[in-house]
């Protein structure tokens, strides 16, 4: 089954990449023109691009400027500007580890190619739309998966989503929203909660501009309330993404996930999560090694340009926790749906 989103955050555009910029949804819909590896470090790491996969995609554009800003002709010296490139974008945001994965493909390729430093460059730049056209499929695969795993009563489910892991947040179709997405062509939802998520609300800002844009019925709710709604029955299943899923199944995703799948597990509410395989890093055997990211208190102490507490305060402002595999019912990628525990078997497998 297919259904475009029509919601394409990252894409190459005759000679440079466009962004929508997701720091001025949902009251200004503006592109932003990247030419420059520079300029795509900046809107990664100011959010301008956010979202693990879209991360990840927006990083292998970047690695192409890079590559095309290098003058050298020689290939060593190439390859070795195109580590610096590598690393300047390595060092934009630490948790999602589709920005490692796309930035090692992208330089993996750059080595492996034989044949003149310009023929490397046209290379690198069909990889990285390949990486761009890849995430639409698997989105779409993550959503058809997903649509199977629900729980198959009631007829129409209400799902309940955290952050945004929607078509802003991939190439185009999302994963958790995905799975939304495909429930909603296919009859099966009633409706959406989105929790706000403080303290960048990107549930409030992005999910739910999404879904008004495409008529899917959608409850904004603040993130104290989800064990409220639980409590009450609303809620047939939470549907999540993920920035790093640790080989046990562990997941790092947006702050605020991890008490969700315990109050989910408190009221018996399935809890899922999708992401791609790429999201998955077998390097680390549990989510205690993931590196957390550490944002600027500006994003808790002011709302707008409004001081919002006393000074004298002082400020933690982790961007993402981790939920322990045993809080997750199953992770929903583009090869199916599985038990945290299963995830090992893919290893095994050679599918990743
Ligand atoms: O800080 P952000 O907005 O980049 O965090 C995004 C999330 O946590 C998403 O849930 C995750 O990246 C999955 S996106 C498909």
């Amino acid at each position: 089954m297919s259904f475009s989103s029509q919601v394409f955050p990252v894409f190459w555009y005759e000679d440079h990449v466009r962004l929508i910029n997701q720091n001025q949804l949902p009251t200004v819909y503006e592109i932003v023109e990247i030419s420059r590896c520079d300029d795509m470090a900046l809107a990664i790491k100011t959010m301008i691009v956010r979202g693990a996969p879209a991360i990840g995609v927006a990083a292998a554009y970047g690695m192409y400027l890079g590559a095309r800003e290098i003058e050298s002709d020689d290939r060593e010296q190439f390859l070795n500007q195109l580590s610096e490139v590598a690393q300047k974008l390595r060092e934009t945001r630490p948790t999602a580890v589709n920005l490692f994965w796309a930035i090692e493909r992208m330089m993996k390729t750059a080595r492996q190619t034989m044949g003149p430093v310009d023929h490397i460059k046209q290379v690198l730049l069909k990889t990285a739309q390949a990486i761009n056209a890849e995430d639409l499929d698997t989105c779409q695969a993550i959503g058809n998966h997903g649509l199977q795993a629900l729980p198959t009563s009631p007829e129409k489910l209400t799902l309940l989503t955290h952050c945004n892991a929607g078509a802003l947040a991939t190439a185009g179709y999302g994963t958790s929203l995905g799975v939304v997405r495909s429930a909603w062509q296919a009859g099966r939802l009633e409706r959406l909660y989105a929790d706000e998520t403080r303290p960048r609300l990107q549930g409030a800002k992005l999910t739910a501009w999404e879904c008004v844009q495409e008529g899917i019925p959608v409850t904004l709710i603040t993130d104290s309330m989800a064990a409220h709604c639980m409590k009450q029955g609303r809620i047939d299943a939470v549907v999540v993404g993920a920035d790093r899923i640790a080989a046990n199944g562990d997941t790092a995703n947006k702050i605020g996930t991890y008490s969700l799948a315990l109050v989910a597990h408190a009221h018996a509410v399935p809890f899922y999560v999708a992401a791609p395989l790429s999201t998955i890093d077998f390097s680390l055997s549990d989510g205690s090694q993931i590196p957390i990211e550490e944002r600027d208190p500006v994003e808790i102490y002011q709302i707008g340009q409004t001081r919002i507490c006393p000074p004298g305060a002082e400020f933690y402002n982790p961007a993402f926790d981790v939920t322990p595999a045993d809080l997750i019912t199953g992770i929903i990628t583009e090869h199916g749906t599985m038990k945290p525990s299963e995830l090992i078997q893919l290893r095994m497998k050679q599918v990743v």
